[in-house]
């Protein structure tokens, strides 16, 4: 049997951003290509940080969106929603009995917000046992994901090794599968990592309006126009560097080193906000017709579901009985 592999994002703001794709749904797109792939929206995660119905339902819609316009594709990858299969949710608490809790309270997300001096709640602080019972449940071995999520895949193998010690060898442990060469971080406008919650991220799909404007406001030094400029660690560089041709590249860092040619950041950006839209035109064009199509939308993902069902099944079967709770079947 193959390598199994699972990702997913969650749905809690409403668009794909660059550090989205190039930190993880790229690679998802590759390793598509080896079967075995499953990709899943992560709603009850979400609901960690959304709480209005609405915005949670047209955020899910949304990402599903987002992933087939960027290339995820029902034919080589089971596609689904969280909530159709709701037995992580019954797993997350078998596996949250084997949790050591300072497993937990090591985690990022929690221990960040407690450190900020923030009240958390439960569901953050179990955040990685649902990812566990997501990654798990599947008997995935590789979890394609960004370096921000590198821990939460360590956690669950340390999960899966303290249930299959406890219990009965049922789950393979999974690896976090970060490509080399390809952890480059994204930065965000504000020069930090592009990131929904620092609110620096440029969507993929925005209108190009929007797309635009989030470019401009890019944060730079004050180098003016005829003054030469560093294009080593600047923010428009290095995000140039991810959508245009090495030409091109090699071209805007000649032009930023000149000095007296009139080429200051408001030309670079106007160059990085095309590239962007010549980079993603296709799948930007893909997103439009899907949009069009909500119907082929939902039948994807409710084929997902039925896709994805039976191993659902049988890992459950297989957790029931470790445990002794079967008196369902
Ligand atoms: N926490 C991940 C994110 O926000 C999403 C996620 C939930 C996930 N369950 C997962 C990713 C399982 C990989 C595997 O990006």
């Amino acid at each position: 049997m193959g390598l199994i592999t699972l990702s997913g994002l969650t749905p809690s703001n409403s668009g794909i951003h660059l550090g989205n794709y190039f930190g993880a749904v790229r690679q998802w797109i590759d390793l598509q290509d080896q079967g075995g792939a499953h990709y899943f929206i992560a709603s009850y995660h979400a609901l960690t940080t959304v709480r209005s119905a609405e915005v949670l339902s047209s955020n899910i819609s949304g990402i599903a969106m987002d992933y087939l316009a960027l290339g995820l594709d029902p034919e080589k990858a089971v596609i689904y929603r969280q909530e159709d299969v709701p037995e992580v949710c019954e797993l997350s608490w078998i596996l949250s009995t084997v949790t050591p809790m300072g497993l937990l309270e090591r985690c990022h997300a929690y221990k960040d917000k407690v450190a900020q001096g923030l009240s958390a709640d439960h569901g953050l602080f179990a955040y990685p046992v649902l990812m566990a019972a997501d990654i798990l449940i599947v008997r995935s071995h590789r979890v394609p994901v960004g370096q921000d999520q590198k821990q939460h895949v360590e956690v669950t193998r340390d999960i899966a090794g303290k249930f299959n010690q406890t219990y009965s060898d049922v789950f393979p442990l999974p690896e976090p599968f970060i490509p080399e060469g390809q952890t480059a971080k994204v930065p965000g406008i504000d020069g930090q990592k592009m990131s929904k919650s620092y609110g620096n991220d440029l969507s993929i799909f925005d209108s190009e309006k929007k797309l635009r404007k989030n470019v401009m406001a890019i944060v730079t030094d004050s180098q003016g126009v005829d003054e030469p400029k560093n294009p080593e660690g600047n923010t428009i560089f290095d995000l140039y560097k991810l959508v245009a041709s090495e030409q091109q590249v090699a071209e805007m860092a000649e032009k930023m080193r000149s000095k007296g040619i009139g080429y200051g950041y408001g030309h670079a950006k106007q160059e990085l906000f095309e590239a962007l839209l010549e980079y993603f035109a296709d799948a930007r064009s893909r997103r439009t017709e899907l949009e069009a199509n909500s119907n082929q939308v939902e039948e994807i993902l409710q084929e997902g579901a039925r896709r994805v069902r039976p191993v659902v099944d049988e890992t459950m079967d297989a957790v029931r009985s470790a445990v002794g709770v079967t008196s369902r079947r």
